[in-house]
């Protein structure tokens, strides 16, 4: 196409708002999706070969919220990787662990997608900043309840980034092969965690498992019967002395004692932890990004 970008305001809309990138402040929204926005429209536009398209998605509630979706201009349309991250933070607390991390490691990947080149991107890779997660999974429920399902079955997989660096976490893979939450995993499910626990066994780094509970934005895939995957350093629940030997930290004690709590600040994110997870999904997108075979069966 002539733009590099294209701006929608509303799911299915036809046509750009102002048809050019250079008016981000168009967007309806304000606050840290508008933000986030413009900040993708930057990366496409230094980075001319990335072709993102941007799309905002308006979810209506009690107080209105937003996704923003992007997409990269390669890759087959027909067999999608989605990896999203929920950009919104519980009102008590400013959400850095949670969702700070995720968001960010999410935009740092969006960055450098074209570096996978021609033969790297062979799938649509398509980026998610979910609004509402908090107030119950909001935003990705509107974006799968509103796809038509013709789209919906374009959508091969979703990786899911939520809390990456718990300052005492663990490298907790999706227990994609044995769902806990009324949900069966879809097929598939098992083939990512696999792919992750291989990459951090590559680099002899220990990892656990989280449950597969549909407890964020992976949650409304999941019923849908998209396979889904991601890592997750840990919230509320209590380190085991088992884990503290693996991993380190403190046992007895909250992965994140900040978990929705006002303290979730800068310094409550453990840094090393967070190099390590996003290097993990990074990886695991990369691969997906070329093929989705083990995860279509
Ligand atoms: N989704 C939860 C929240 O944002 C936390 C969580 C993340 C739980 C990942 C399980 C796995 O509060
Ligand atoms: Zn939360
Ligand atoms: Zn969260
Ligand atoms: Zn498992």
């Amino acid at each position: 196409g002539a733009s590099a970008v294209v701006i929608y305001n509303k799911p299915g809309e036809k046509g750009p708002i102002n048809g050019t990138v250079t008016k981000p402040s168009t967007l309806p929204v304000v606050g840290p999706t508008h933000e986030l926005g413009a900040g993708l429209v930057k990366i496409a536009k230094r980075r001319g070969g990335l072709r993102l398209r941007v799309k905002t998605d308006t979810v209506h509630g009690r107080t209105s919220s937003a996704n923003v979706l992007a997409d990269t201009g390669r890759g087959d349309p027909g067999n999608v990787v989605l990896a999203g991250a929920h950009l919104d933070s519980v009102p008590k607390g400013p959400g850095i662990n949670d969702n700070g991390t995720g968001a960010a490691a999410l935009l740092a990947i969006a960055a450098k997608i074209k570096d996978l080149g021609k033969d790297g991107l062979r799938n649509r890779v398509r980026f998610a900043w979910w609004g509402a997660e908090e107030e119950g999974l909001r935003g990705s429920a509107h974006y799968v309840g509103s796809l038509p399902a013709a789209e919906r079955e374009k959508i091969a997989l979703n990786v899911n980034l939520d809390m990456l660096g718990s300052p005492n976490g663990t490298r907790g893979v999706y227990d994609g092969d044995n769902s806990t939450g009324g949900t069966r995993a879809p097929a598939g499910s098992g083939a990512i965690e696999k792919m992750f626990r291989d990459y951090f066994k590559s680099r002899r780094l220990p990892t656990s498992e989280s449950e597969f509970d549909g407890r964020s934005d992976y949650g409304p895939f999941i019923e849908k019967g998209i396979p889904s995957g991601g890592i997750a350093t840990g919230a509320e629940g209590v380190k085991t002395a088992a884990e503290a030997k693996l991993f380190g930290g403190r046992p007895g004690k909250a992965y994140d004692p900040c978990y929705h709590a006002a303290c979730d600040r800068m310094k409550n994110v453990n840094l090393k932890l967070l190099d390590t997870t996003t290097d993990g999904v990074a990886h695991v997108l990369q691969h997906l990004a070329r093929t989705t075979v083990a995860v279509n069966g």
